[in-house]
């Protein structure tokens, strides 16, 4: 794997300004390059509050889009079966994959369209892949950069930290999501020294937020926010910030084109992985993979819009959030809790299906008091729902006529009880 292919391509996104909460540089403590002094920099609040991001995967892997962005490893490496098929049916014998990379034409590729459609999913920050595994030396470090309050300009291949340190200061990205660590182990990487130079040299030292793909002993264990391992959801709450970073399609990252309708997760499949992600205390990355004509496909576009229309409608029960006491309740199955302030918020994946009142158990301490106030989010009628106590408490659900929201729907709790402590 000694050549690989040098793709450049010029992003523009402006999504939204989030790093509000900036420390004053001479304020700021100064971090030593070993994992507990890095440890202990507190979160910046801006990926807390931002919740939903997107996670795009494009490269050379988009031309053959077939199986999966593994593409060449699994070809070439892996002699699978179905990709040294694939090339024998569909290419001339001694095709290689660096020939892909001449129809990465990106001829339809418009910034604006692409950050048009992020903006409207409501996701907060993206998350570019700036080279990737298989179209990369050996033994390099894979990263990714977000940006979320500026322009992106190039993006390009980098390779070691002296490649990431220059990607740093030229692009100034808020995130930097580092992969392909499993290769060698962290002080393989320099990994602590670059990150050290990243919170206290670096431009983007006050704001800057970094995953936990480091070196192999890293995951899960060190870094800004966990990644453990693709599509991380716990179902518990977590100690420490955590990002489930998954798929719209449930196979690849990368856009495959034998893709099926059914190998897309449905818009509640999706809402669903936001709601238990949330109540949890993760981020949620959701990937998107362009074609290599530069489009987003229109069943990614349109999965992205209905996360974002039922985002316009009950955002409040996600941005800004923390988790509750419970995280989801112990009686009614899909019911996932966050809460902001004096608000609890039961996320219902389901609509009630008995006498239109939904039981519920986990938050009957909240209603000792006659003053507690539950209203739906997005209830066109507006009007304080109606509950009573005895085993659980229940709560009258609208007439589904009245509410916007097609998928799950938001109960906000009002209640002089409520603790929000976690
Ligand atoms: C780590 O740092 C050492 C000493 O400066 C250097 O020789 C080595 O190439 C670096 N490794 C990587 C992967 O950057
Ligand atoms: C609550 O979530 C946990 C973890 O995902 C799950 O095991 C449990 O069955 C859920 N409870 C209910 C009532 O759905």
């Amino acid at each position: 794997m000694a050549s690989f292919v040098t793709i450049t391509y010029i992003l523009t996104l402006i999504v939204s300004n989030f790093a509000t909460s900036i420390i004053s540089k001479s304020d700021a403590p100064k971090y030593e390059p070993n994992w507990e002094s890095l440890d202990s920099r507190p979160l910046p609040s801006w990926y807390d509050e931002a919740k939903v991001g997107i996670f795009i995967h494009w490269g050379v892997f988009s031309v053959p889009s077939f199986g999966s962005e593994w593409f060449w490893s699994l070809w070439k490496d892996q002699k699978n079966e179905k990709y040294i098929d694939f090339m024998k049916n569909n290419y001339p014998e001694h095709f290689t994959y660096q020939e892909f990379a001449k129809d990465f034409t990106a001829e339809f590729f418009d910034a604006k369209e692409w950050a048009d459609i992020f903006v409207k999913s409501g996701a907060k920050y993206v998350v570019l892949t700036s080279k990737h595994h298989g179209d990369t030396l050996c033994g390099l470090l894979n990263t990714h950069i977000a940006g979320i309050r500026k322009t992106l300009g190039h993006i390009e291949i980098l390779l070691i930290i002296p490649e990431m340190k220059e990607l740093v200061e030229t692009y100034k990205p808020d995130i930097l999501w580092s992969d392909g660590e499993w290769e060698a182990t962290a002080s393989y990487w320099n990994s602590t020294e670059f990150l050290a130079w990243l919170y206290n040299d670096s431009p983007v030292g006050e704001y800057v937020i970094v995953n936990d793909r480091w070196g192999r002993d890293t995951l899960c264990r060190h870094g800004d926010f966990f990644t453990c391992n693709d599509r991380y959801n716990p179902g518990i709450l977590q100690s420490h910030k955590w990002e489930n970073a998954m798929t719209i399609d449930i196979a690849s990252w990368g856009f495959r084109r034998e893709a099926k309708l059914a190998d897309y997760y449905t818009p509640l499949d999706l809402i669903s992985q936001i709601a238990s992600t949330v109540s949890c205390g993760g981020n949620i990355l959701i990937n998107v993979g362009p074609t290599k004509e530069g489009t987003i496909s229109p069943i990614l576009e349109e999965r992205l819009l209905q996360i974002g229309e039922w985002l316009s409608i009950n955002g409040e029960a996600i941005y800004g959030t923390t988790p509750w006491t419970a995280q989801n309740d112990t009686l009614t199955w899909g019911v996932w809790y966050t809460s902001k302030g004096s608000a609890v918020y039961a996320i219902v994946l389901h609509w009630t299906w008995y006498a239109n009142t939904l039981p519920l158990s986990s938050v009957m301490g909240l209603f000792d008091d006659r003053n507690t106030k539950v209203t739906m989010l997005g209830n066109e009628d507006d009007g304080n729902l109606e509950w009573f106590l005895s085993d659980a408490v229940y709560i009258k659900f609208p007439d589904k006529s009245t509410v916007k929201s097609e998928w799950a729907w938001v109960l906000k709790i009002e209640s002089n009880s409520a603790d929000n402590d976690v």
